[in-house]
């Protein structure tokens, strides 16, 4: 079911499907729901998975601020309380974030570990920028700030698939890059600026002792196997996947091998 609420100053869409143990999973930047659509229909069978768009992406709203001044990964994070709130689900949730939804993903489990059952990291990163790449987010949400689409955000399409899926699956590239095209600059802007400013988390990983699981594309160039199989080794629960035959974008590249990595962990718990 597709729907609407009303959270902290803005409009969140989101998506609810199944019953059960509820299971959230957190999009990439700079995408939407529909990212998770191969997860939503395996999981939906078992349990009840809420997929929401972020502030500004896939049909929510995000705040002028929001688009000049850019919004914290902690503030995302917020964004989901509330809409958990709204759902009026007190338990703990699974929740699953890939790469800029894993950034959202530490916040939650930093700042709300009481609201966390189990994680899973997708395809993401606990360090932060180095200068240069903040420097490369600053240039693009100037740039989205003034454009009147996000067509200059494709260019990430090369780095965001692996080689052989670019050849061999044209209609992964496809949809990714349909994905970015329907996403508002400013929403783009906002994520860019607020990923410039995430903070490092890495001495803070121990912190997060609820069952993990840490996936990743072998052919990952954004957040590479030997960095998350590091994350998964500083988390004190967690158990590290390599998925074969994918890049960055696991999900959608090897939706078949993803499913089962989080069936099995859901399993277990
Ligand atoms: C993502 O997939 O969410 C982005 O690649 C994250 C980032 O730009 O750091």
């Amino acid at each position: 079911m597709n729907s609407t609420t009303s959270i902290n100053g803005i409009q969140l869409t989101y998506e609810t499907h199944g019953k059960g143990t509820p299971v959230v999973l957190l999009h990439g930047f700079p995408l939407d729901a529909q990212m998770w659509q191969p997860q939503v229909e395996a999981l939906s069978a078992g349990y009840q998975v809420i997929v929401p768009n972020l502030r500004g992406y896939g049909g929510s709203t995000q705040t002028e601020q929001d688009g000049t001044e850019g919004v914290t990964m902690r503030q995302y994070a917020d964004d989901i309380i509330a809409l958990l709130d709204e759902l009026s689900i007190n338990e703990p949730v699974v929740l699953a974030g890939f790469s800029m939804g894993g950034y959202v993903a530490w916040q939650f489990a930093l700042n709300y570990p009481e609201r966390l059952k189990a994680l899973i990291a997708c395809d993401t990163r606990v360090i932060a920028d180095p200068p240069e790449a903040r420097e490369k987010r600053q240039k693009m949400a100037s740039l989205m700030q003034s454009a009147k689409d996000t067509e200059a955000a494709t260019s990430m399409l090369s780095v965001m698939l692996a080689t052989s899926k670019q050849q061999h699956a044209p209609s992964v590239a496809e949809k990714v890059k349909e994905m970015i095209l329907r996403q508002s600059p400013l929403a783009v802007a906002a994520a860019q600026l607020g990923m410039a400013a995430r903070p490092d988390v890495t001495e803070r990983l121990k912190e997060i002792t609820c069952p993990a699981l840490v996936v990743c594309g072998a052919e990952d160039a954004i957040s590479p196997p030997a960095e998350m199989r590091g994350i998964a080794n500083a988390l004190p629960n967690a158990s590290f996947l390599e998925i074969p035959n994918a890049g960055h974008m696991t999900t959608l590249e090897n939706p078949q091998a993803v499913n089962e990595a989080f069936a099995d962990f859901l399993k277990g718990l």
